[in-house]
């Protein structure tokens, strides 16, 4: 394990297995996973391990990794197949709980909640005015979702108790029952991005969306446009986000992802615009504790000879 998880999964796992947790409370490097990972039958790993093939031969005998996340971008899956290691991830349980986070940045960023925190904090606050701290509305406006699987469905229904008006793009665009059950319309993309006042990214890491949102599509967005991330932060071009902030192309950002995690663009930083979370989008209590008991499980079930029931390579059954 390259990381304590929480107790509940920890304690599934302790009752069946040997364990070996990476002690410190930081990331483990590359060195120290392949060290750690030697001779061991399962690896339990997280978004932040890079789990790459020259990983996977220093253990011959790993039949397993299950990642403590939904998104698996950071392990090679293709590898993991040719030599017949189950990989499994979270998917699900952490739906609405990402869901509530990519809202409250869309809100946070809409009525600029933490500029006016740090205005309070700092004394400034001399009584009700006119003009103080004027933001966008929320309601009746129109969100754009990318990515229409769990989380982006479950960001429409945020949505719909706002009133909102929900368009969504996504790979394969949905039967219209579906659609209408959502009170959603489906749009290309180019079309979401010029229609929409607050456009919500919640697409997986593949090749083709890596940089979906780049210079050309800043460009397409109203200047009233907010941009939420909560999916993985190299679907944005993050040089490309920082000009348009800057040059008032879109008038802001919520981002709980960046492109080179945990380092952030140093301008993204400096502009009041943006609000900014360091990846907390399953952060809850409750949350985190599912996700450790659903990769116990898939790690288990493994070890049962069974199918995990989180399993992404479907292939190697
Ligand atoms: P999901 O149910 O698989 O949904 C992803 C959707 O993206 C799918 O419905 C798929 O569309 C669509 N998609 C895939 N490739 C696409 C492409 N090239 N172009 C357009 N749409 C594409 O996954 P989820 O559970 O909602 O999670 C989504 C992502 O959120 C995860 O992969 C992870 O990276 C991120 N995440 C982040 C946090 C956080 O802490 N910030 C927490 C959880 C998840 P179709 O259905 O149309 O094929
Ligand atoms: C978090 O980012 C996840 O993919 O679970
Ligand atoms: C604001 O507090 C109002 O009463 O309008």
């Amino acid at each position: 394990m390259t990381r304590r998880i929480p107790q509940a999964g920890l304690d599934m796992l302790a009752d069946r297995f040997e364990l070996d947790i990476f002690p410190y409370d930081r990331l483990a490097t590359k060195d120290e996973i392949i060290q750690g990972i030697k001779g061991k039958d399962g690896l339990l790993c997280l978004l932040t391990d890079n789990i790459s093939a020259d990983m996977m031969d220093a253990a011959p005998g790993l039949k397993v990794i299950a990642n403590y996340a939904v998104g698996f971008n950071n392990i090679d899956v293709a590898a993991a197949t040719q030599r017949k290691i189950a990989v499994t991830n979270t998917p699900g349980v952490l739906t609405d709980t990402t869901a509530d986070l990519a809202f409250a940045l869309l809100m946070s960023a809409a009525r600029r909640i933490v500029e006016a925190d740090k205005f309070t904090r700092a004394g400034k606050f001399e009584g009700w005015a006119p003009l103080l701290y004027l933001g966008q509305d929320i309601h009746h406006k129109t969100l754009g979702i990318v990515g229409f699987g769990r989380i982006g469905q479950a960001m429409a229904k945020r949505a719909s108790g706002f009133d909102m008006k929900v368009l969504y793009y996504t790979a394969h665009r949905r039967p219209q029952a579906e659609e209408e059950k959502h009170g959603v319309e489906y749009r290309p993309l180019d079309d979401l991005l010029r229609e929409s006042d607050f456009i919500s990214l919640h697409v997986p890491l593949v090749g083709e969306t890596r940089h979906l949102i780049g210079r050309r599509e800043f460009d397409l967005m109203k200047p009233n446009a907010i941009l939420i991330n909560t999916a993985r932060g190299p679907v944005v071009d993050e040089k490309a986000l920082v000009e348009a902030l800057k040059t008032g192309k879109i008038a802001g950002a919520g981002l709980d992802v960046f492109e080179q995690e945990p380092k952030i663009e140093p301008e993204l930083l400096e502009l009041d615009n943006v609000t900014i979370v360091p990846h907390i989008g399953s952060a809850s209590v409750a949350t985190r504790t599912k996700m450790s008991i659903m990769t116990a499980e898939n790690i288990i079930a493994v070890f049962d000879g069974k199918i995990p029931p989180n399993l992404v390579n479907k292939e190697i059954v």
